[in-house]
């Protein structure tokens, strides 16, 4: 295929791709497509590769008809949709935690005597370069925009396959966090929830098409 060609498909599949409302509740994504479309969610890249992310993939119908309530914005996907993703993202991803020097470590394989400098150095890139000490909230949003990385791909993933998705963060963030933490899928110790995305095949083709601004708008080039 040449570059034109590819062109055509990465466009077609920005287009296709749109907030699915309601999806056909009698078409699955199969295993294989669903698979890749993790596999670009885990192959994501993440600031400093902290992969500070974890795919809850909610298909206990129980469960989905008691998020209603915790996420109104999922409402009509949660009851539709063949897959349904939670998105968390992790609390404590300073680069001197327990968790970082084991990506580091174990995930990274960076050696031992390179591991205390390398702390170092993130350490102060996450704290006098990027403020991210200031509170535990600006560290965990920090942590959640990278989670909105993988999400972006998995969606433009499924698309490429034909796959239609929604992105939502219409949640109620206590009250999510409670019933994660309930049903025993998330401990808030470590993770919070940070955006949920549903997987399925359009019931009907969206009522408009797409409306965004021009290029000229949002785009300037600086020569
Ligand atoms: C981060 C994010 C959160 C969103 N939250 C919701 C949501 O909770 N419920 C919903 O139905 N749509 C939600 N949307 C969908 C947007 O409204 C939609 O993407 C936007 O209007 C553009 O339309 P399009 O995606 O169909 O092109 C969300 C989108 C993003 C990117």
């Amino acid at each position: 295929m040449d570059n034109k060609e590819m062109r055509q498909i990465i466009i077609d599949a920005f287009n296709f791709r749109h907030a699915t409302k309601q999806f056909n509740p009698d078409k699955k994504v199969s295993d294989a497509d669903f698979q890749t479309i993790l596999e670009a969610g885990r192959l994501s890249p993440s600031s400093i590769g902290s992969e500070p992310w974890r795919f809850v993939v909610v298909q206990n119908e129980e469960m989905r008809e008691k998020l209603r309530e915790v996420a109104p914005g999922a409402i009509g996907k949660l009851e539709t949709a063949s897959h349904f993703v939670i998105l968390l993202a992790r609390r404590n991803v300073k680069a001197d935690s327990e968790y970082f020097r084991h990506m580091l470590t174990d995930i990274q394989k960076v050696p031992d005597e390179k591991l205390e400098d390398m702390v170092k150095g993130f350490t102060s890139f996450q704290n006098d370069n990027l403020n991210l000490y200031e509170s535990e909230r600006s560290l965990w949003d920090w942590a959640s925009k990278q989670t909105y990385i993988a999400l972006g791909n998995m969606m433009t993933a499924a698309a490429l396959l034909g796959v239609d998705s929604c992105p939502m963060e219409g949640f109620k963030m206590k009250e999510l966090t409670k019933f994660l933490e309930d049903e025993g899928v998330m401990n808030s110790e470590y993770f919070l929830p940070s955006v949920m995305v549903a997987f399925g095949y359009r019931k009907e083709d969206p009522k408009r098409g797409k409306t965004r601004q021009s290029q000229d708008e949002v785009v300037e080039w600086v020569m």
